[in-house]
């Protein structure tokens, strides 16, 4: 969240001077949304029951409620217009951006006063991410921070790549807001996703990750596909419980190598010349010391994953276990 709030800056200050111009100019607030709106633009009180809701009432809601609302968007759930906030398909929306599909769709833009609302009212919130009390994982949702993010930020968001620094084609893969800003991802379609496609493209001069790197297994394609049928939620759930008795190679360790790390660490040009794409190179650095040295940030090694989140204190123990018992291929 903090990095949306500065990527917002610049957007922030538009809406400042935006708003300066409004409270000071009053009379002169152009309103081609219909007259029944009062010329007066009241944008010191913006709240989302008084202010926002209300025009969503007037001009979204005949499209975007009920049980099968245009888009997959029911703006009767805050949810719903949380998360189009959020991932800022609402600004580009109703602004009328380039990217973005119109909205509302007939032609008729929202007056500027009220745009000014969704922005101050989007600027002064905190997005708290869906169901904030119970967490647990629900066995049939993919959430993005567990699976998702860690997958794209090791085998797509690698320096060289889709990274803040090189952003290959302007496509940058690793956080929540840059991907959703890359145009890549259509919550609700992953079949128009491109970020989809790419993953599943048979021709190799097109597939992502590009040979020689490894391309992802069918699970991890199947975990994306999910995540954006679902909605392409910035969503997390917390392990219900940290299992450090039943370690094996094939359902503890290699799941997470796989999640976290083989995207940087497969093929010819696995970085810092560490393979981690199968057993037996596992096992090795494992038992080099140099693993949890890694995993566990400790002094003289690099921190792994690089640039991503440390591994779970969970992960970390099973890691640890594994080699107390001698690394077996288990
Ligand atoms: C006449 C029906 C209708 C109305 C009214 C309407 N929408 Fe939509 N909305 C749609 C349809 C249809 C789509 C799917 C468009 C698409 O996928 O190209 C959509 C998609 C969206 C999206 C996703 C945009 C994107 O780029 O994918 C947002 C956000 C949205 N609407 C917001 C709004 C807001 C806010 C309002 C009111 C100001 C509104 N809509 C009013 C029909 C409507
Ligand atoms: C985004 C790419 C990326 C990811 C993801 C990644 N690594 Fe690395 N890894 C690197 C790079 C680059 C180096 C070389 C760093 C250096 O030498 O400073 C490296 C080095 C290492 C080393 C050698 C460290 C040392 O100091 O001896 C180990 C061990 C390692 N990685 C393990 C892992 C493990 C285990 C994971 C998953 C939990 C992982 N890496 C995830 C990029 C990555």
């Amino acid at each position: 969240m903090k990095r949306f709030k500065l990527a917002s800056l610049p957007l922030v200050f538009l809406v400042f001077l935006w708003v300066s111009a409004c409270k000071h100019d009053p009379a002169e607030m152009p309103n081609p949304g219909g007259g029944e709106e009062p010329e007066i633009c009241d944008t010191v009180n913006v709240t989302f029951q008084g202010s926002v809701f209300p025009i969503l009432q007037q001009y979204c809601l005949s499209c975007h409620s009920g049980a099968t609302p245009e888009a997959g968007l029911n703006f009767e759930n805050y949810e719903d217009v949380a998360f189009v906030a959020r991932s800022g398909q609402l600004l580009g929306a109703i602004r009328h951006e380039a990217g973005f599909t119109a909205m509302p769709p007939s032609g008729i833009k929202l007056s500027d006063c009220n745009i000014a609302k969704f922005e101050i009212w989007i600027r002064d919130t905190t997005f708290t991410e869906p169901d904030p009390g119970g967490n647990t994982c629900d066995p049939d949702t993919v959430y993005f921070q567990n699976t998702i993010l860690p997958l794209l930020q090791s085998s797509c968001g690698i320096i060289g790549c889709h990274d803040p620094g090189t952003a290959t084609g302007r496509i940058i893969l690793t956080d929540y807001n840059y991907i959703m800003n890359s145009g890549v991802i259509t919550p609700g379609d992953p079949q128009d996703s491109e970020l989809y496609e790419k993953i599943t493209e048979d021709d190799p001069d097109k597939v992502m990750p590009p040979p020689p790197n490894a391309s992802l297994t069918a699970e991890q394609k199947a975990a994306v596909f999910k995540w954006i049928q679902q909605g392409a939620l910035n969503n997390y759930c917390d392990q219900a419980e940290c299992d450090t008795v039943n370690v094996t190679f094939s359902t503890t360790i290699w799941p997470v190598v796989q999640g976290r790390c083989f995207g940087c660490h497969n093929g010819p040009n696995a970085q810092g010349g560490i393979s981690l794409d199968n057993y037996t190179n596992i096992a090795e650095v494992a038992n080099s010391g140099r693993l949890m040295g890694a995993i566990r940030h400790e002094e003289g090694y690099a921190p792994m994953p690089q640039n991503g989140s440390k591994l779970s204190d969970c992960n970390i123990t099973q890691f640890q276990k594994w080699i107390n018992d001698g690394t077996p291929n288990n």
